[in-house]
């Protein structure tokens, strides 16, 4: 199977399979523990049946919005994921930040992000958000910040579900960790995938380009030890507030309690997600969590939805039960490892045309009109 032959996104994902060493596949596949909320994210969006008005004029479909303050053509956009040169070497970032660009989306730019937020800004015009962690150097924060601003990220968006890493047990059999150490099991895997090798020896080694001055790449687990702070709190993201002119996202949010504090704490957005089933093992389904949030402070604030999501279907049941825009992860990630830039121009155009038909299929021809009457109850035992 090749790009043109891909329908949706698990063909994509069976390319991505194909092209990436095991390790590298698994730490985009894998979640936490016996990846029990990873599989409920996905199995409980497809559970949700639609239901669907006739007869309606549907030959113009408009599924626009503004996301985080910034227009969107769709109502989806890219979700923050770490180190995308390390899935296309040769693509990386850019290869993401441009699909989405070409499809007039946000791009959303992790912290662990291998190229700069500098490059970033340099090879790509249009919405763009950058996530964050709170960090014990508050310094690095501040300059952090500056940085984000000057390059033109209009949006913090704050991760609070990763006070410290999930158990992701695919990593620790695989010896996998960012950026790879060379070792007989990472090499055996890289070597049974010459395309892949061949684009990860003739580009830059893969480093967390945003603190490549301060020599803080060795891995992952090293950087969250140095960084990271487990004493992270409420007050923390109201001095954030404080030092962040610009819109502020927090992500990782499961309860109507902590999305209030969210608006408490002065957020412009509510970021249900968890985190794709990669840190807290035991967690409901994130389309679980959102009725609830979104009946406790939908209208007061924006509602951001992230988990599973793998058909436009799914995005239009997350909008349907409250969600004012979704994030993308996987999905997309499939794509850019089977195929660059192309590939996630793929994964966009399949998630776009599988949105606009299912509004289509359903007679609503505007983003605003997908509401929670569409999801079908059951009446029949
Ligand atoms: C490989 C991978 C890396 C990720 N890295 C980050 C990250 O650096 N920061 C972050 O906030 N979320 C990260 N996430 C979580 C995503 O932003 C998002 O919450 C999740 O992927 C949504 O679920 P989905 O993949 O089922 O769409 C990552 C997810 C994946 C799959």
């Amino acid at each position: 199977m090749n790009l043109a032959h891909a329908h949706n996104i698990a063909d994509l994902r069976a390319l991505a399979r194909n092209r990436l060493p095991r390790m590298v596949f698994d730490y985009i596949d894998g979640g936490a523990d016996d990846e029990l909320t990873l599989q409920r994210n996905e199995q409980r969006l497809r559970d949700i049946e639609l239901i669907w008005d006739v007869l309606v004029d549907v030959e113009k479909l408009d599924a626009s919005t503004t996301i985080l303050g910034a227009p969107s053509k769709l109502p989806f956009f890219i979700s923050p994921t770490a180190s995308s040169r390390l899935f296309h070497p040769r693509g990386g970032e850019l290869a993401v930040a441009r699909a989405a660009q070409a499809a007039g989306i946000p791009y959303a730019c992790s912290t662990i992000a291998s190229t700069s937020m500098e490059d970033i800004a340099a090879g790509h015009q249009g919405p763009r958000f950058f996530q964050m962690y709170v960090w014990k150097d508050r310094g690095l924060i501040v300059e952090t910040l500056a940085r984000a601003k000057a390059a033109g990220f209009s949006a913090i968006l704050l991760t609070a579900d990763l006070p410290v890493p999930g158990n992701r047990e695919r990593d620790f059999r695989n010896m996998f960790t960012i950026p790879p150490k060379v070792n007989w099991k990472t090499a055996t895997q890289t070597l049974s995938r010459p395309g892949y090798l061949y684009d990860l020896i003739t580009t830059t080694p893969v480093k967390a380009a945003n603190f490549a001055h301060m020599r803080i790449d060795v891995s992952l687990i090293d950087f969250v030890a140095a960084q990271f702070s487990q004493k992270v709190t409420w007050d923390d993201v109201a001095w954030l507030r404080q030092n962040w002119g610009g819109k502020l996202a927090i992500k990782g949010i499961a309860t109507s309690e902590d999305a209030q504090r969210c608006i408490a704490a002065g957020a412009d957005a509510v970021w249900v997600s968890n985190h794709g089933g990669r840190q807290l093992g035991a967690a409901p389904a994130s389309i679980d969590t959102l009725p609830a949030i979104a009946d406790a402070i939908g209208g007061q604030t924006e509602i951001i939805f992230d988990g599973g999501v793998r058909r436009g279907t799914d995005i239009v049941k997350a909008l349907a039960l409250g969600a004012n825009s979704v994030a993308i992860g996987r999905a997309y990630l499939f794509g850019l490892a089977a195929a660059g830039e192309a590939g996630v121009a793929r994964a966009i155009a399949i998630l776009r045309n599988e949105l606009l038909q299912t509004m289509a299929l359903t007679g609503r021809t505007r983003i605003a009109a997908l509401t929670r009457d569409l999801v079908f109850r059951r009446t029949l035992p």
